[in-house]
């Protein structure tokens, strides 16, 4: 049965835990998609990961369309979740065109990333049929402000704030919350506060759901190794087993790891 948004909801529910990975081709995304992850995010991380960039900011809207109709071909199922990429929803405006480009080409949700400042397009999109992931913590479209990727609300003051602003988003439309590289028990606070599914990178084992880059988990990452990210590949040689190893993991909240996680 295909994932929805109903069936985050239900895991978020059960207390369960749900599995998501980026891809952003039809082969990996049917490989991903039959091994059971239940979100598949078309993420503009494939700025660095497909196209060399140092960051994310050079992807443009017609490369997230492209690479959103290459991965809804593969999918099996999955709810597809496609990032909008830097200054493609900088006004109301642009974003509704954007997020329409991105829904025709196959994705069932968009993710933004940002703060208060997004409460209005958040709205905006929700109320005319564009579901939406609010992304918090560190936002690497931000990378330029932030001065380097680094974990986020980390002092009592800027994890209140990070509370607010969930809240805030969640009350603006936002139907999922992603929090990226913030402290674990920060994290576990914000899954409370909400009712809405909350995933995590980063962020320990307490969301409700849980993300990697795909060339992460399977070992392939260029540079240094982030310290949230598990290769899947160390003990197979089977991608498809890899995967479901991951999926379970994360059911079984074996994954992440206290090694993953930040604690403060
Ligand atoms: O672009 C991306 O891959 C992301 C994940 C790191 C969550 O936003």
């Amino acid at each position: 049965m295909a994932v929805t948004i109903n069936t985050l909801r239900e895991f978020k529910q059960k207390g369960e835990a749900f599995a998501a990975l980026t891809s952003y081709d039809a082969t990996f995304s049917q490989v991903v998609s039959e091994a059971g992850v239940h979100v598949i995010l078309i993420g503009d991380s494939l700025g660095m990961v497909l196209q060399g960039h140092d960051s994310t900011l050079p992807v443009t809207m017609d490369q997230m369309v492209y690479h959103v109709s290459c991965v809804a071909k593969g999918n099996r199922g999955s709810l597809i979740m496609a990032d909008m990429p830097f200054m493609s929803y900088g006004t109301v405006e642009s974003a509704l065109e954007n997020a329409a480009e991105l829904m025709r080409a196959g994705a069932h949700m968009v993710k933004l990333e940002g703060t208060d400042w997004m409460k209005e397009t958040i709205t905006a999109l929700t109320e005319r049929a564009v579901p939406v992931c609010a992304h918090l913590g560190l936002t690497p479209q931000f990378v330029n402000k932030f001065g380097g990727y680094k974990v986020q609300g980390r002092d009592e003051k800027a994890a209140e704030m990070m509370i607010e602003h969930a809240c805030e988003l969640e009350a603006a439309g936002a139907d999922v919350i992603l929090l990226e590289c913030v402290p674990a028990p920060l994290a576990a606070r914000i899954a409370q506060a909400v009712r809405a599914p909350v995933i995590g990178i980063g962020a320990g084992p307490d969301t409700d759901g849980q993300i990697l880059v795909l060339h992460d988990m399977l070992g392939i990452t260029s540079g240094r190794k982030p310290r949230f990210v598990k290769n899947f590949l160390a003990e197979t040689d089977s991608i498809q087993d890899a995967l479901q190893a991951y999926v379970k993991a994360v059911g079984e909240r074996t994954f992440p790891a206290e090694e993953h996680t930040f604690k403060a």
